[in-house]
Formats: C-alpha cells, structure tokens, sequence
C-alpha cells in the first residue's frame, strides 16, 4: 500500500482501533508517491460518533472529583483523537512536498495514535471510555478552513494550535497531580515531550516553504494568523518548550 492512500484510508476509519491498525503497518520504508493528487470521498474524518459542542459548553469542572478529572482526560483524549485525524490529513491532502515531509507526519501521525491510546486507558480505568462526553470540533474546523494551502496549515495547526497545547500543559498536569492524579501528570509529561516534536515538525516545513516561495516567515505567519482567524493566544506561554519546538526568539515576543 502507498503511504499517502493508506493515510487517507486510515483517515475514514471510525475507530481509534482501526486508525491504529492502518498506522502500525506503515514506516519509513513504505512506498510513497509525492505527485499524485488524491480525492476524499464524503466520508472523511472517519470518528466515532461523538456529540460535538462550543468549546464552552464542555462542562469541565474540578478534578478533586472523579468525573470532573474523566471529563478532563476525555476533553485530552478528544483532542488527541483530532490530532490523529490532523496528521493523516496533512498526509494525503498536500502533494508535491519532498519525501521527508511525508515521514515525518507519519511519525507524528502514529505518536498522537499512542497519546490517545494512553488517555483513553487511562479514562477507562476512571470508568469512562471516550465518547461517554461531548466534545469541540475546532481542530478539525482548522484542517478544514486550510485545506487548500499547506503554508497556511502548518501556521494554523502546528504552530498555532498545537503550540498552544505546550503551553498549556504545564497547567493540565499540575491540576491533575493536585487532584492526585499521577498517572495522568505523567501521560501529560509523555505528551509534551513529543508533541515539542511536532511542533518543530511544523517549524521546520513551514520554513522551507517560505524559502521555497521567497516569503518571510514572521510576516508571513502574522498575515496568515488574520486571514485564517486564529484563535488569539493567551499566556503564560511555554517559552521553554517554545524554544525547543524551534520558534525564534522574536517570534515568542511578538506573541
Ligand atoms: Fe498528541
Ligand atoms: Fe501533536
């Protein structure tokens, strides 16, 4: 199977257990063809069916009770599902981009596969499975808003919306180790660590694009965040983990 159709195939499976079993047959030897242009039918992205709801209607509450902490893991492990969807996307969608980039959102791809794996185990354990909660849809409102330019998808969601997870991670896992959650403090500290990765995934390509297109990347990046309508950021950013994902230093004080 060729690494850009097995994506998109994975891409429409409902399951997180199907996406997986697509994933574990791919690596960095399977075929792959940069050039050709692939067509979704209407079934994409393959989820379980989830109610879907505004950001603020989650019901996210204290995690000094048991449910309260399962609705945290579960909106974690919504988002990681999402990140699955995201990878695969960015796979199948963008032909033409050099050999690598395919590679590396494979392994990004496969790491968010394990981020959920290890959330939803995790709610199991509360008693809880994903799909139990509602969740958000605007990780996959951002894949589809910058389907048609893969510049304007590596600003959006790697270095907006996943940068924006480091950030918040520091804050996740002290309240879930103050509620006495350890195992999920330490499923947060297992995620930071690779989705750091990630990000620096989305740094490097989105870079050679613009040397590729003779465009400067933080002008770019600034016209790009209003025209796409970013979510605006707020601190206290994550500038360590920033850093390591390969932002500038002026990119950091410009946020
Ligand atoms: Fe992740
Ligand atoms: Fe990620």
């Amino acid at each position: 199977m060729e690494l850009r159709s097995a994506a998109l195939a994975a891409l429409g499976q409902e399951t997180w257990q199907a996406k997986a079993a697509w994933l574990a047959q791919l690596n960095s030897q399977t075929e792959l063809n940069t050039q050709h242009a692939l067509f979704a039918s209407s079934g994409i992205p393959g989820r379980p069916a989830i109610t879907l709801v505004p950001p603020a209607q989650l019901g996210l509450r204290s995690v000094h009770t048991l449910k309260g902490r399962a609705l945290l893991i579960h909106a974690l492990a919504h988002i990681e599902f999402n990140a699955i969807n995201l990878a695969l996307d960015v796979l199948w969608r963008f032909a033409k981009m050099p050999s690598k980039f395919y590679y590396d959102w494979l392994s990004v791809a496969q790491e968010e596969c394990e981020h959920f794996r290890l959330l939803n185990q995790h709610l199991q354990t509360l008693g809880y499975q994903y799909g139990d909660f509602s969740g958000h849809d605007g990780l996959w409102e951002m894949a589809e808003r910058t389907q048609d330019d893969v510049l304007a998808r590596l600003a959006l969601v790697p270095r907006t919306l996943e940068a924006r997870g480091l950030d918040a991670s520091p804050a996740v896992k002290h309240k879930l180790a103050s509620g006495g959650d350890r195992v999920g403090a330490a499923i947060i500290d297992i995620i930071l660590r690779d989705e750091i990765g990630h990000v620096a995934i989305g740094n490097y390509w989105f870079r050679w694009l613009c040397v590729e297109r003779k465009l400067d990347p933080i002008a770019t990046y600034a016209e790009l965040a209003q025209t796409y309508r970013a979510p605006k950021l707020k601190g206290p950013f994550n500038i360590e983990a920033r850093l390591a994902a390969g932002f500038e230093p002026t990119e950091i004080a410009l946020l």
